[in-house]
C-alpha cells in the first residue's frame, strides 16, 4: 500500500469530473489504502482520488486533536464514496485553506457553514451526516476535487491568496 505521488495544480486530471464508483470491491479498498497512506505521510486533513491520479468519486478526511489547530474541532476519519452535498442555509464562513496539490500556498475561501452529506463507506454502507464548521469545510474542499475544482478557484479576492511563509502573520493555521 504505497504512498502515491500527488498531482499538482495544472495536471489535466485535477480539472476533470471524476467517475462514480460502481463496485465496492478489492480495487476500491486498495485505492482507499493508498489514499490513507498518502494523506498520513503528507500530514493532510483530506485527499481525493484524482489527486493520486485516479478518476473516481472517493475522498477521505480526518482531523485529529492537534495542538497546531486548537481552533478546529476534530473530524472523525471518514471514507466517502459517491458523495452528495446539500448546503443547509446560505450562511458562509471564510477560512484559510491549503491543498496537497497546491503546495506552499494558502487562500481565504468562503464555504457554506452547514451542510448535509450523504454517500457510502468503503464497504458500501450508507453515510448521512449533518455537519458544520471545519468538518463542513473539509467536505466541500474534498468534494470539489471530484468536480475538477481546486481551492484557488474559490478565492473571491486574490489579495487573500499567497505563499504560506509570506502570509504567516495573517494566517490562521490550517492543515492541507
Ligand atoms: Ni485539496
Amino acid at each position: 500500500m504505497p504512498v502515491r505521488q500527488v498531482l499538482k495544480m495544472g495536471e489535466p486530471l485535477l480539472r476533470q469530473v471524476a467517475a462514480p464508483v460502481t463496485r465496492f470491491d478489492a480495487q476500491l479498498a486498495a485505492l482507499v489504502a493508498d489514499l490513507d497512506d498518502t494523506m498520513r505521510e503528507l500530514n493532510g486533513a483530506g485527499i481525493a482520488a484524482p489527486q493520486i491520479g485516479v478518476s473516481a468519486r472517493v475522498v477521505i478526511f480526518e482531523l485529529k486533536d492537534n495542538p497546531r489547530y486548537p481552533h478546529l474541532a476534530p473530524v472523525p476519519y471518514t471514507v466517502l464514496v459517491n458523495p452528495l452535498v446539500t448546503p443547509l442555509g446560505a450562511e458562509e464562513d471564510e477560512g484559510w485553506e491549503g491543498c496537497l496539490s497546491v503546495p506552499g500556498l494558502r487562500g481565504l475561501v468562503p464555504r457554506f457553514r452547514r451542510l448535509r452529506y450523504q454517500g457510502f463507506d468503503v464497504q458500501g454502507a450508507p453515510i448521512d451526516r449533518t455537519v458544520e464548521g471545519f468538518h463542513a469545510r473539509v467536505v466541500q474542499h474534498e468534494v470539489d476535487h471530484l468536480d475538477g475544482i481546486l481551492f484557488p478557484q474559490r478565492v473571491r479576492d486574490l489579495r487573500n491568496f499567497g505563499f504560506e511563509d509570506a502570509l504567516a502573520a495573517q494566517l490562521t493555521p490550517m492543515p492541507d
